[in-house]
């Protein structure tokens, strides 16, 4: 059964790892090959553990999937924004991308805040959509990245 907890600073190796390979797999054309190699690499847990920590460190809300002990997803960011959600390739499309936003809206709400804005990667553009989150303005460019600003009420 997959569970929904907060972040501990020991799963920090094993998010990045996550966030780096998701990335990869999914994401890696949505920009120039500068900028995807770049995200790869800062997320990359061999290279750049301390300043993964610092970027850790600064969300407020943090929350990973766990299968029987393994961590298989993450969703971070603060009260009005989403900064990452990734969830493994091979859980993709069983309903947990859904339970980490559930679970980060909750607390968005509980800190007071009205709405929630994110980056969505072209990848996740129709998750996000089904989430009930709308387009706040065309494509835009992102540190390299192609992404859609999002937005939802809550
Ligand atoms: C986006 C992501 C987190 C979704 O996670 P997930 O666990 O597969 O999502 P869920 O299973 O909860 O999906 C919820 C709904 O969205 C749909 N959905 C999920 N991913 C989708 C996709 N790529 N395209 C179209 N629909 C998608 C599901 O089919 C499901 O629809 P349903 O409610 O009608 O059954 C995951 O695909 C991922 O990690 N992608 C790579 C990283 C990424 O792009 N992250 C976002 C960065 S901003």
């Amino acid at each position: 059964m997959v569970i929904i907890r907060k972040f501990k600073i020991v799963d920090t190796a094993l998010v990045a790892k996550i966030v780096s390979s998701t990335f990869k797999r999914y994401n890696k054309q949505e920009g120039t090959k500068e900028a995807a190699g770049r995200f790869i690499n800062f997320y990359n847990p061999e290279k750049n553990i301390e300043k993964i920590k610092l970027a850790f460190s600064k969300s407020d809300i943090f929350f990973v999937a766990v299968d029987n002990k393994k961590i298989i997803g993450m969703i971070r960011g603060k009260k009005d924004r989403v900064v990452n959600l990734f969830v493994n390739g091979k859980y993709h499309k069983r309903g947990i991308g859904s339970k980490l936003m559930e679970k980060f809206e909750k607390s968005c709400i509980k800190k007071g805040s009205k709405n929630i804005k994110l980056r969505a990667s072209i990848y996740a553009v129709s998750f996000y959509e089904k989430a009930g989150y709308k387009k706040t303005t065309g494509i835009r460019n992102f540190m390299g990245l192609k992404i859609y600003p999002m937005k939802k009420n809550v």
